[in-house]
């Protein structure tokens, strides 16, 4: 994923042809902060922090990319998704570009990203290290932000072969709590997970009753501590709501939403990743802006007219600063971003100094 930036520096943030492992162990030389980047501070469970935008479950596999990007001006960085064993990733290729307009074809790297239109396709299996090494490494992450940034840990159960809703709720809960343990200063429940469980395919946050039963599970477990749910996009504005209305009282907030999920092909038509569990791929970016938006003005408005008062995290297709403000004026408490972190990991420095410019603008002149 070779970018070019302004005076002809190119910035490789993520190696397409490289395994995930080989990726995680190299965090990009990202570019130096700008010079300036005005606070836009933002208050968030009782913590005051130096901008929205944040950056989404994905990116940031470990606390070495962590501390790559905490000083580029994002408020809230989140670690990615953790299990409570050992978790091999699927084989490389794991992330792509999609075609303009068609996000079921991969296709080359472009030789000019638009980033209104930059669509990829990620399909890493949800890998993770042993408890043992990710606890230390958050202990690491946490020490490598800011006191006015927030450190979210993304956590998901692991389905045992024989295993019912009781064992997953039981294995959520057991990593939230290490999460918790180990300075998480959010715990993030990936709901958007395969229910393998389940009679047909579906999403663990498709089945209300086992979604409620693990985030109960999860706020027994870690007491206190902000706890959200990351759900996908829902079949309808009755099945999200459903499952806000029951979630919410466990629950501090919501991020949505997750990847679309795709069947991808390459240009050829042929299968572009092979693989057991590989048939589906998230989508991200520019493809998704419209399907997160509505649901996320949706949860807004029903918060506004009194169905419960929870926090909004916004995700999806935020590749522009306009997005990430458009996110924020529907009213999103922050817009995280997954696909613009490796295409434009200085989108929240530009947000920052955009925000300022207006402010400056709108003051009444003497
Ligand atoms: C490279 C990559 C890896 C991702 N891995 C995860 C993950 O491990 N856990 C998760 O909850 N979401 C994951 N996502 C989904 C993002 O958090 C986000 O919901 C989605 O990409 C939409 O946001 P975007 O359009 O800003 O990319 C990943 C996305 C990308 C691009």
């Amino acid at each position: 994923m070779e970018l070019r930036l302004a005076g002809g520096r190119v910035l490789i943030a993520y190696r397409l042809n490289r395994s995930f492992a080989w990726n995680a162990a190299h965090p990009p030389r990202l570019p130096p902060r700008p010079r300036q980047v005005p606070p836009a501070t933002v208050n968030l469970f009782d913590r005051t922090l130096e901008g929205p935008v944040g950056i989404a479950a994905g990116p940031l596999p470990n606390a070495k990319w962590i501390a790559a990007y905490a000083r580029l001006g994002y408020g809230l960085l989140t670690y990615s998704t953790v299990r409570s064993r050992e978790h091999p990733a699927s084989r490389a290729p794991n992330l792509a570009f999609c075609r303009l307009g068609d996000p079921t074809t991969i296709e080359p790297t472009p030789r000019r990203l638009d980033p209104a239109a930059v669509t990829l396709a990620y399909s890493f299996g949800l890998p993770s290290a042993t408890p043992d090494v990710w606890r230390a490494d958050v202990k690491r992450a946490r020490a490598a932000l800011g006191p006015k940034q927030l450190l979210v840990v993304s956590v998901v159960g692991t389905p045992a072969p024989d295993g019912d809703g009781e064992q997953l709720a039981a294995d959520y809960a057991a990593c939230a709590r290490w999460a918790a343990e180990a300075g998480a200063d959010v715990v993030e429940v990936h709901l958007s997970a395969p229910d393998t469980a389940a009679e047909r395919a579906q999403m663990v946050y498709e089945d209300v009753a086992l979604s409620t039963h693990i985030v109960q599970r999860v706020r027994r477990a870690v007491g206190l501590k902000p706890v959200v749910a990351k759900v996908g996009a829902a079949r309808s504005p009755r099945a999200l709501h459903d499952l806000a209305t029951a979630t919410a009282r466990w629950l501090d907030g919501f991020t949505l939403i997750n990847g679309l999920q795709r069947r991808l092909v390459n240009p050829d038509g042929a299968p572009a990743l092979t693989g057991p569990g590989r048939e589906l791929a998230g989508v991200s970016g520019a493809a998704v802006w419209e399907h997160g938006r509505v649901q996320v003005a949706e949860l807004c408005a029903w918060r506004k007219a009194g169905a419960w008062d929870r926090v909004v995290f916004a995700v999806g297709g935020i590749t522009t600063v306009e997005r990430a403000r458009a996110s924020l004026e529907s009213g999103a408490n922050a817009a995280l971003v997954a696909t613009a972190a490796l295409v434009d990991p200085l989108l929240a420095a530009r947000f920052r100094g955009a925000r300022v410019a207006a402010e400056v603008a709108r003051r009444p002149r003497r």
